[in-house]
């Protein structure tokens, strides 16, 4: 199985043979049309879980639609309002409307689910979408603890369906040239990594500000950071230490149970450090977000918009700053990369494999801040 490249949307246009919009399954070679039951040539999606993410997806996957071959049948939620919205923003295409995910993953019509549930019922979500015969998109990350991670990756190994996380910066020009930089030597050997995530806005209710459901902010989003961390490596760290904890937004509401600061140091393979910093209370128009690879001759950094390449030469530093197409949205592309792996027998780029390392590093810097101990990667792998 040949692992999928990564995909412009020129490109998509250009293998799917699409320009605008209505069926064109006709014109794809028969190898790569959806794997579908009976008749049916388009790829059927069902979402499960429409919330503000969910929805969100559905949103693109629809942009998607107009130039390519999908349709959406199927859309669960729980929340009637939710699932009438989107089913509404469906259209003509009249996807059915689901309360029980049961019967959404028993319909011959669906051929693979998109779920955007809250983290602690991924495992029972995807686990039983694969075991129905579904291909999935599943968010990240896998899950709030280890259990759930091996879950999820032993059904995916057993179903042969194509399971993709929704790592979208995987899909993203900014981080691809960061990795091919980095991975290439452009720098020189990387020894020191560096990465902040400062914001001004934080979750004030649900599932969000509950550790257990979410695995704490670490897991929750900066798993994003930790899925970037070890593409770009190409490893897993080794072990971690961290403190952090809840300051200023103490009782914010009274039942939160997640952090609203903290900060993480990992060792990776070959001596390379990696620090990184979460703060969500950082005063309004002081925030920010960057991720640094400092190599023995030069840096590579993302720098919110902008990916920039530091090189040291004769004493002096010569930047060169890589421009981004403006129209480029890493959702939609990771989305339409989904599609063609299924096409296409593919494995995704943010695969099984992604999404398993990700999240245990999360879950790695979590353990060493709630433990106050420096904790080694063995004591999670189950
Ligand atoms: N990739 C990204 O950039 C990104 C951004 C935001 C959120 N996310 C992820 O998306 C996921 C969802 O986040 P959200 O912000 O949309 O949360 P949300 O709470 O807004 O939405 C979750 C939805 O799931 C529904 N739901 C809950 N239990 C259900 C069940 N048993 N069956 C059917 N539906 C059920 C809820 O009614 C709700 O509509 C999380 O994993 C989150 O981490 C990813």
């Amino acid at each position: 199985m040949h692992q999928e490249r990564p995909l412009t949307r020129r490109r998509f246009l250009k293998t799917t043979g699409a320009v605008t919009g209505g069926s064109l399954v006709a014109s794809l070679p028969a190898s790569s049309r959806p794997n579908v039951q009976g008749a049916n040539e388009f790829l059927r999606l069902g979402f499960l879980g429409v919330g503000d993410r969910g929805s969100n997806l559905l949103r693109h996957t629809l942009n998607c639609i107009s130039v390519s071959t999908l349709r959406v049948t199927a859309i669960c939620d729980i929340d009637p309002k939710r699932r009438d919205a989107a089913v509404e923003k469906c259209g003509g295409m009249q996807p059915a409307g689901i309360h029980d995910y049961r019967e959404l993953l028993d319909r011959k019509d669906v051929d693979a689910v998109v779920i955007a549930t809250p983290i602690h019922l991924h495992a029972e979500h995807a686990v039983a979408a694969l075991a129905a015969g579904k291909h999935c998109y599943c968010e990240k990350p896998l899950g709030p603890t280890p259990e759930d991670v091996k879950t999820i990756h032993e059904a995916v190994k057993k179903s042969g369906k194509r399971f993709q996380v929704g790592f979208q910066w995987r899909y993203h020009s900014g981080f691809l040239a960061l990795a091919d930089v980095v991975q290439s030597g452009g720098i020189g050997k990387v020894n020191f990594v560096t990465a902040a995530r400062h914001t001004a806005s934080y979750p004030t209710s649900g599932w969000y500000i509950d550790r257990k459901l979410s695995g704490d902010l670490i897991v929750e989003q900066a798993v994003h950071e930790m899925n970037v961390f070890c593409w770009v490596l190409k490893s897993h760290p080794l072990r971690a230490t961290g403190v952090g904890g809840t300051n200023a937004l103490k009782g914010t509401p009274p039942e939160r149970t997640i952090m609203d600061h903290y900060s993480v140091a990992y060792e990776f393979p070959n001596e390379i450090t990696l620090q990184y910093s979460h703060c969500i209370y950082t005063p309004n128009g002081l925030g920010g977000l960057h991720q640094t690879f400092l190599g023995t001759d030069g840096r590579g950094a993302r720098l919110e918009n902008t990916t920039r390449l530091t090189v040291s030469k004769d004493g002096k530093a010569q930047a060169k700053d890589i421009p981004l197409p403006p129209e480029e949205d890493p959702t939609e592309l990771a989305i339409q990369s989904f599609v063609q792996c299924i096409r296409q027998d593919k494995e995704p780029l943010a695969n099984i494999e992604a999404g398993r390392v990700a999240t245990l590093m999360a879950i790695l810097g979590r353990t060493a801040i709630q433990k106050r101990r420096q904790v080694e990667w063995e004591e999670l792998t189950l």
